[in-house]
């Protein structure tokens, strides 16, 4: 009989006897696979386990927090969390093209992980959130690449470590029964997908710390409203972007010339096309009004309403 208690207990024990008494290396990105694998491969193995986690300084409000205190604090990992905002934001500094901003993030991202893992002594083993589509999606061959997706958690292919893959057969819905199953966070296992690039690429244009602190705040009245609402497990994706353009206000008797913010939100089934989302007009009238006040340099907010296609669902 498959269920998802037989898959874990079977993939532990697998692991277990597998590992030995080697180590594994992680590059934990919170998000829900690589969550999923280490949380796994953690229960199989322990301290043997080591778990990397690069903070680029492009993630959502608090987000960086809460995966520590998840795995670190909660969990007893293995943890490493690299802080590297500077470091990114500079590499990005003046870069406004989008397919030139995920390169940047994505070979910096190597970078750090390579200098990191080099640190670290007698490793044998790369743990990958590897999942059956990402198996499919890399065989085929699709000539026109509409946007390069780096995959924080991709990584060098040179490497001398052997893989190890265990959700590699599994798709995303069981993905998440396995990640209830084996203890992990409700909220965590149901997260909405983030893109590797995260902020840099809903900021459009060049990034800056002061656009992304605008864009962080935004975004987080928004998913709070959502949830608030009842309708984060329903939208597929829902996110702010920060377009950059200004435009004139008016707020008491003080003429503004502010940051515009667009919001996105989208039901898919799988990302490869989606439907923008009939959020009830008073939800959104919550979400513009508190964005305004709450958030300082913001003074109009619109409303994406494209599908995909023709539009994608990120806006870069
Ligand atoms: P688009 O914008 O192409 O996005 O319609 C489809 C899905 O992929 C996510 N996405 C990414 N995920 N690295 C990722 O890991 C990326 O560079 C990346 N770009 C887009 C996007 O959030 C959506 O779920």
């Amino acid at each position: 009989l498959w269920t998802m208690e037989n898959f874990a207990q079977e993939q532990i024990a697998a692991i277990k006897e597998q590992v030995g008494d080697r180590r594994v290396l992680c590059a934990l990105s919170g998000g829900v696979d690589s969550s999923v694998a280490a949380t796994l491969v953690h229960q199989a193995i322990g301290d043997k386990l080591t778990c990397i986690f690069v903070d680029h300084g492009l993630l959502r409000k608090n987000e960086g927090d809460q995966v520590e205190a998840i795995f670190k604090n909660r969990f007893n990992m293995n943890f490493i969390r690299v802080n590297c905002e500077d470091r990114f934001l500079g590499k990005l500094a003046g870069v406004s093209d989008p397919e030139q901003k995920r390169k940047i993030i994505g070979t910096e991202f190597i970078r750090v992980f390579e200098e990191e893992s080099g640190k670290l002594n007698d490793i044998d083993f790369l743990l990958q959130g590897t999942i059956y589509p990402d198996v499919i999606e890399s065989g085929t061959k699709n000539a026109a690449v509409i946007k390069s997706h780096h995959n924080v958690g991709g990584l060098p292919d040179d490497v001398d470590f052997e893989l190890i893959e265990p959700l590699r057969n599994l798709f995303k819905d069981e993905v998440r029964a396995v990640g209830e199953e084996i203890g992990l966070d409700h909220d965590l296992v149901w997260r909405q997908p983030f893109p590797g690039p995260g902020l840099a690429i809903r900021v459009m244009g060049d990034v800056t710390k002061e656009k992304l602190e605008i864009l962080r705040d935004a975004d987080f009245v928004f998913r709070d409203e959502i949830a608030k609402a009842g309708l984060d497990e329903e939208i597929w994706q829902y996110f702010a972007v920060l377009p950059g353009n200004r435009s004139v206000g008016v707020m008491g008797d003080e003429r503004t010339y502010d940051y515009t913010i667009g919001l996105r939100a989208v039901t898919s089934v799988d990302g490869m096309t989606s439907d923008w989302a009939r959020i009830p007009y008073d939800v959104l009238e919550n979400i513009s009004t508190r964005i305004v006040n709450e958030v300082k340099h913001v003074s109009r907010i619109v409303y994406d309403i494209t599908s995909k296609p023709p539009s994608t669902i990120e806006w870069e």
